[in-house]
């Protein structure tokens, strides 16, 4: 069985971990050597003090992933012309799949964010199916921007931008996210302060059940989308699990730009990675708009929605 990695910590790197650095970068290059576009032949021979230089420089931040004295993981954030590169991502293959590496890239990804940078960006070999992955699901997007890597010319590695992510909603979103339930004309009708406690108290409510996700797309910092996940147990299907989408809203001067399709396709990504049989929505007959957009996402508007409004 595979180890618990939770007791895995991640851990920034301080000027005099050179050595360190040395030890764990050397092993993801020698494990990995088409991940990355340098070799370990060329940094095996770079003098001891390259590697202290590296972690001084004002611009890089290296982050370890460790346990019980052993790094099994590394990131670096490099700061160049107001935006932020994240670079030699690397989990050691003991510790794959368990969340390390999500955990590295949010870590450098907050730290780039509090920078103030606008652009976080990587490079990403078209054929590490695993590590496209990982950025898929952290909101990068290609640039269009494409290269041979470097150290193998023979592979190609494409440019990725983090400009939007997803990610779970925190309290302190409650009132953008209640704004943007309220900002359309059934919204209007039945939404109250934003500020209310019930709207906390729902949060708090959502956020503690396992089964139910309340998501925020957040734009260069601004929370610019919302839509609630919930996971439904059943027995049908061989007991499959469905993934319900509800209360999708995209602010109103952010429409137009797909970033309602994104929000959807990632949703949908994430109900296939989590096992789901079905994703599965409702939307307001007086929503022809919605219906022609999750008709162009695949979905067929196959069954006849009822509610029964309890007052
Ligand atoms: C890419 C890499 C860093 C991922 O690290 P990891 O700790 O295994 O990643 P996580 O467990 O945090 O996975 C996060 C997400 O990445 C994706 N992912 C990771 N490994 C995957 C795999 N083998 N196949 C498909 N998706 C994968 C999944 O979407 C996963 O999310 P999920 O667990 O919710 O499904 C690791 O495979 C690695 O070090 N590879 C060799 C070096 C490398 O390729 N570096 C990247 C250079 S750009």
């Amino acid at each position: 069985m595979m180890r618990d990695m939770r007791d895995i910590e991640i851990v920034q790197l301080g000027p005099d971990d050179g050595e360190r650095l040395r030890e764990v970068r050397l092993r993801a290059l020698r494990d990995s050597p088409d991940a990355f576009g340098s070799s370990y032949d060329r940094e095996a021979g770079f003098p001891p003090g390259r590697w202290a230089e590296r972690l001084a420089g004002p611009g890089s931040r290296y982050w370890a992933a460790t346990r019980d004295g052993a790094d099994l993981g590394l990131v670096c954030v490099r700061l160049e012309e107001g935006a932020a590169h994240l670079l030699s991502m690397w989990v050691a293959p003991e510790a794959r799949q368990a969340g390390v590496g999500s955990r590295l890239v949010d870590t450098a990804v907050e730290w780039a964010r509090s920078t103030g940078v606008e652009e976080i960006g990587l490079w990403a070999v078209d054929r590490n199916h695993a590590a496209r992955a990982l950025y898929a699901g952290k909101g990068f997007t290609p640039s269009g921007k494409v290269m041979a890597l470097p150290s193998n010319p023979a592979l190609m590695e494409s440019h990725y931008v983090l400009s939007l992510i997803f990610r779970r909603a925190r309290k302190e979103d409650v009132p953008a996210i209640v704004a943007m339930l309220a900002d359309d004309h059934l919204g209007a009708g039945r939404e109250g302060d934003p500020g209310d406690e019930r709207y906390l108290a729902a949060f708090e409510h959502i956020d503690a059940n396992p089964r139910d996700e309340l998501i925020v797309a957040e734009q260069d910092g601004k929370v610019v989308g919302t839509m609630q996940l919930t996971y439904l147990a059943g027995l049908s299907r061989l007991g499959a699990e469905r993934c319900q989408i509800e209360a999708v809203r995209v602010a109103a001067a952010t429409r137009g730009q797909g970033l309602g399709g994104k929000m959807i396709t990632w949703a949908v990504d994430r109900a296939r990675a989590r096992g789901c049989a079905m994703v599965q929505l409702t939307s307001d007959r007086s929503r022809p708009e919605a219906h022609r957009f999750y008709d162009t996402l695949g979905f067929t508007a196959s069954h006849v929605g009822y509610k029964l409004n309890l007052g």
